[in-house]
């Protein structure tokens, strides 16, 4: 695989029986990343997703398990969010609070939310931006580097709150950005592609029938990102892992071979 630069950059997929199998295996490899983020750097920045696939994956990760983490030392941001309020039911927020956030030690200050409940998109990215450069004192224009970057894909190969065809896929100078999604909630903010991609490790997820085309066109070279804005995450320096069940990794196989 290579990015934009034509610069190659580790990607590897792995392939769950099915989406219980999946929830297993991308939490294991969520659980071993945070610790090891930990134990190198005595901290962990992670970018969360939302959407219905990862719930599962946060409340294994909320579990007892091994390595155990500290959530002291976690840091957690959002890939994107819908322009709700934290209490509504398409919060991110909200999913993750109630998945993961109620259930562990995780300091409520070591949780940077987009302010979905502001009403206006553009002012709830730019508050999101500047809260993050100010949690990594990053100045305009360089990239906060987050250890962990979790995002899912949509039927039509977005990713966070990137839709195809749309402005927010060329907003390369900022953190965050609003979007808008093809469906509601439509009014979104999202991390943008150079946020992404200076990211020590970025993992997708993708369970179900219903993703295995965006799958297939998401490792097809010959697909353009605007098309299938997944296929604009290509980690510049990190490692990209995909985790999918094999309904979703179906089609997967030609794509490949293309
Ligand atoms: C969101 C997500 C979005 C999600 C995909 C897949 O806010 O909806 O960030 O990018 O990851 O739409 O969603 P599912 O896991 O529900 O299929």
């Amino acid at each position: 695989m290579s990015d934009a630069a034509g610069a190659p950059f580790e990607r590897r997929v792995v392939v769950a029986a099915d989406a219980a199998a999946l929830t297993v295996a991308a939490a294991g490899h969520l659980r071993r990343g945070i610790f090891d983020a930990i134990a190198a750097r005595g901290a962990c920045w992670i970018a969360l997703a939302g959407g219905r696939t990862p719930r599962a994956v946060y409340e294994r990760l909320a579990d007892p398990g091994t390595p155990a983490i500290d959530w002291t030392r976690v840091h957690v941001v959002f890939g994107d969010e819908r322009v709700v309020p934290p209490d509504h039911a398409d919060s991110n927020y909200g999913m993750a609070r109630a998945a993961l956030f109620d259930r562990v030690p995780l300091p409520p200050s070591q949780i940077h939310r987009i302010a979905g409940e502001r009403g206006d998109p553009a002012a709830a990215a730019d508050a999101y931006a500047a809260d993050l450069a100010r949690a990594f004192a990053v100045a305009s224009g360089r990239w906060p580097v987050l250890d962990i970057v979790l995002l899912g894909i949509g039927s039509d190969g977005h990713t966070a709150s990137l839709f195809p065809h749309t402005p927010a896929l060329d907003v390369v100078d900022r953190l965050a950005v609003a979007a808008v999604a093809p469906s509601a909630p439509a009014s979104r903010v999202s991390l943008t592609y150079p946020v992404l991609n200076a990211a020590r490790a970025v993992v997708i997820l993708a369970s179900g029938a219903d993703k295995a085309g965006a799958v297939a066109r998401a490792f097809d070279d010959t697909v353009p990102v605007a098309d299938c804005p997944v296929r604009g995450v290509r980690p510049a320096a990190g490692s990209l892992t995909w985790h999918l069940d094999a309904a979703a990794a179906a089609k997967l196989a030609d794509a490949q071979a293309r």
